[in-house]
């Protein structure tokens, strides 16, 4: 199914920029990752309507190749005071450290979904996914009838097979490895750790679809085993976190070239929902403590003054470093070029016989 799913995708190589939200949703690295002959993404969640239009606009101006945008399924959630309360005051302390006023709570929590999917519609991406939950079938088919090619992400074999029944062209397949947000929506995040490994021979074997793997692929040798587990194509996001057009924090840039990046864990601490990132002084502070962290998208509009100086100020214990268990693997160099490096492992991994 590869060669023909990548024609689809009308790319060259089966490599997809994982879709990441927030700092790193970069139009500069979409389009050299499309430009290099795989697909660039953005992850456009966090984007106002507008701000995801520009984007969107910016990409196009800088590649003739497809890209892939991703948003945020709406999930349900609810402002519980008393955790409010709570997580401030941890937040309080942190922002004493950072010599910031406040935590002042924020006047909305999250973009309007139903904008930014406007949007989405009316700038017909080539390539457009969701995380965190399944579309309505007819949102799916109000996509695919513009001729965007759509994916869905799954953690579990039972969500790739609910994302299968709303239409999806693809299933993204997430395993536990992953850096950043969790992808589960059917049961909770405990129960849906499944390396990659597992998940995407058992997602192939249970869907009729094209499967995107994606977790802990840090090289090419990662990728030739995604492929020969029957992944059509794979997604790696961590690998380019260091990539020249990611302007990330220097020190975030540092610390995912450390022995530190060896040692990552789940948290809800920064944003209230799990994701994978570098353990620092907050992450380990609030690991535990999930009866005073709000649900997200609280907990992410509560911290975001936090982490913004934090970034700004170098302070590495007060930021969300998401980065997945292969990190580790990842280099310092230009897209174009991790591309380069990643397909010529690849294909060296592959003529290693047995
Ligand atoms: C910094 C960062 C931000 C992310 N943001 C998103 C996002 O907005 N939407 C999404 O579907 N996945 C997001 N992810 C998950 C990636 O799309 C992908 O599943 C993951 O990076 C794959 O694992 P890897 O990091 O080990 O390559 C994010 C990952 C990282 C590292």
């Amino acid at each position: 199914m590869t060669k023909d799913f990548i024609r689809r995708l009308g790319i060259d190589h089966p490599l997809l920029l994982a879709p990441m939200a927030g700092e790193t949703a970069k139009p500069a690295l979409a389009i050299a990752v499309s430009n290099a002959g795989a697909l660039g993404a953005l992850g456009g969640a966090y984007m106002a309507p507008q701000t995801l239009r520009e984007a969107i606009r910016a990409i196009r101006a800088g590649t003739q190749r497809p890209f892939h945008i991703n948003l945020f399924a709406p999930t349900s959630w609810t402002a519980d005071p008393a955790k409010m309360a709570a997580y401030r005051e941890e937040l309080g302390q942190a922002h004493a450290t950072l010599g910031l006023a406040g935590p002042d709570l924020p006047n909305s929590y999250e973009e309007s979904f139903e904008a930014q999917f406007a949007v989405v519609l009316e700038e017909v991406p080539p390539v457009f996914s969701t995380t965190f939950g399944a579309l309505a079938p007819d949102r799916v088919a109000a996509l695919k009838s513009r001729g965007i090619l759509v994916l869905g992400t799954a953690t579990t074999v039972a969500e790739a097979r609910a994302l299968a029944q709303t239409g999806v062209d693809a299933i993204i397949a997430q395993g536990a490895e992953a850096g950043g947000h969790r992808g589960s929506f059917l049961a909770s995040v405990e129960h849906s750790l499944v390396g990659t490994m597992a998940l995407v021979p058992q997602i192939v074997s249970a869907v009729n679809l094209p499967v995107i793997a994606a977790g802990g692929i840090g090289d090419g040798r990662g990728i030739a085993a995604a492929l020969c587990l029957g992944a059509s194509a794979v997604a790696l996001g961590t690998s380019f976190l260091l990539a020249d057009e990611m302007a990330l924090s220097p020190g975030y840039k540092a610390l995912l070239q450390s022995e530190q990046a060896e040692n990552t864990a789940l948290t809800r601490a920064f944003s209230g929902r799990h994701a994978r990132g570098i353990r620092n002084a907050f992450l380990d502070r609030l690991a535990g403590r999930d009866d005073i962290i709000p649900d997200f998208p609280v907990a992410n509009a509560m911290s975001k003054a936090m982490r913004g100086a934090a970034s700004k100020a170098g302070q590495t214990d007060y930021q969300s470093l998401w980065a997945g268990q292969a990190a580790r693997l990842a280099r310092p160099e230009p897209a174009a070029a991790i591309i380069a490096r990643l397909l010529a492992e690849a294909r060296q991994a592959l003529q290693t016989g047995l």
